[in-house]
């Protein structure tokens, strides 16, 4: 109901009456009201007149899953959502929908994070102006191709920021967004699987929007904001991210990984460059020479040898002056 009222009021452009609210829905004036309190209270502006009725002034800055799915024109993606004020880690609270059995697609929505997870066992600061999601499915591929599904989410993401921003972001293998040199955008992927069939993927991210600053260790990060100079729409990034994932997963599903890796090295800040890579190997010294049909990274040593990467973290070696991220 509180939906339909909503909706009512965001189809009016001036005001809409109790009565007309109460004709079209079949309920009393009385319930109309206590709904119109409750959207309030969620953060919706809407002007109370007595005789003219009610006026919507503003949609919150909330990712409510009924406003971002203004925005997505998916089939299965995102139809379902869970939302959280607040939440440990979207990709926890995943974990624990998927083991009880979920929808295809389904998206959990955090608002703010307390104990956001990075790669490699590092955390990810989430202070509620960025979008953290994890988006829940089960796709009939072998275990080893579920890699393909975190550079296929870098691609979704650098996608949406250039087509929204103007700006072309770079990916630092796998998938870590930069813009302007500076990390945007995290992505971490979790599955649970047998040695033949997945049983779920949990694709997790992270991207900064409306950041102002960042905590004095994270000076390598920055924001849609911060980049662009304005406020950007939290809403219609999700929306658009959502949108972009589900057309490159089922792109992938039908053809296979040859397209996104095309598109992959398009964006790739790592090709051709002269990386450091720390893996649970050892430390590697070498030339990013390509990502291969399974989305490894190729990197060839000083002696020519071609090392095939499946994780690590990369830093691109200035020369002769030291690292950068
Ligand atoms: C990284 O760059 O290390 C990966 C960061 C991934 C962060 C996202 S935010 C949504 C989802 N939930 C988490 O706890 N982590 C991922």
């Amino acid at each position: 109901m509180k939906e339909a009222i909503l909706k009512l009021l965001k189809n009016s452009p001036g005001f809409l009456s109790g009565e007309e609210i109460s004709s079209v829905l079949g309920v009393s004036r009385t319930a109309i009201w206590k709904h119109i309190r409750t959207l309030k209270k969620e953060g919706y502006i809407i002007e109370s007149q007595t005789k003219q009725g009610y006026r919507l002034l503003k949609v919150p800055d909330r990712l409510y899953p009924e406003e971002i799915k203004e925005y997505l024109d998916t089939s299965f993606i995102g139809r379902n959502i869970y939302y959280y004020q607040s939440v440990n880690s979207t990709n926890m609270v995943a974990k624990d929908i998927a083991e009880k059995g979920f929808n295809e697609g389904t998206v959990v929505i955090g608002e703010m994070q307390t104990e956001g997870k990075g790669r490699l066992g590092r955390k990810w600061y989430s202070s509620g102006t960025g979008v953290c999601m994890s988006i829940i499915v089960k796709p009939l591929i072998p275990p080893s191709d579920a890699p393909k599904l975190t550079l296929l989410t870098a691609v979704s993401v650098a996608q949406v920021i250039q087509q929204e921003t103007g700006i072309k972001p770079g990916i630092k293998w796998p998938n870590d967004i930069f813009l302007h040199g500076k990390k945007l955008c995290g992505i971490l992927t979790e599955m649970k699987a047998d040695m033949d069939q997945i049983h779920y993927v949990i694709v997790g991210i992270g991207i900064n929007v409306n950041d102002n600053s960042f905590p004095e260790d994270l000076r390598e990060a920055t924001s849609l904001k911060l980049e662009t100079g304005s406020d950007v729409n939290r809403l219609r990034i999700t929306g658009m991210v959502l949108n972009k994932w589900e057309e490159n997963y089922i792109e992938f599903l039908r053809h296979g990984f040859g397209s996104i890796r095309s598109v992959w090295k398009d964006y790739s800040v790592n090709l051709g460059r002269d990386v450091t890579v720390h893996t649970l190997q050892g430390i590697l010294e070498g030339r990013v020479m390509d990502i291969d049909d399974e989305g490894l990274l190729l990197v060839q040593d000083n002696q020519g040898i071609i090392h095939k990467i499946v994780a690590g973290d990369v830093s691109l070696r200035k020369e002769g002056i030291g690292y950068e991220n």
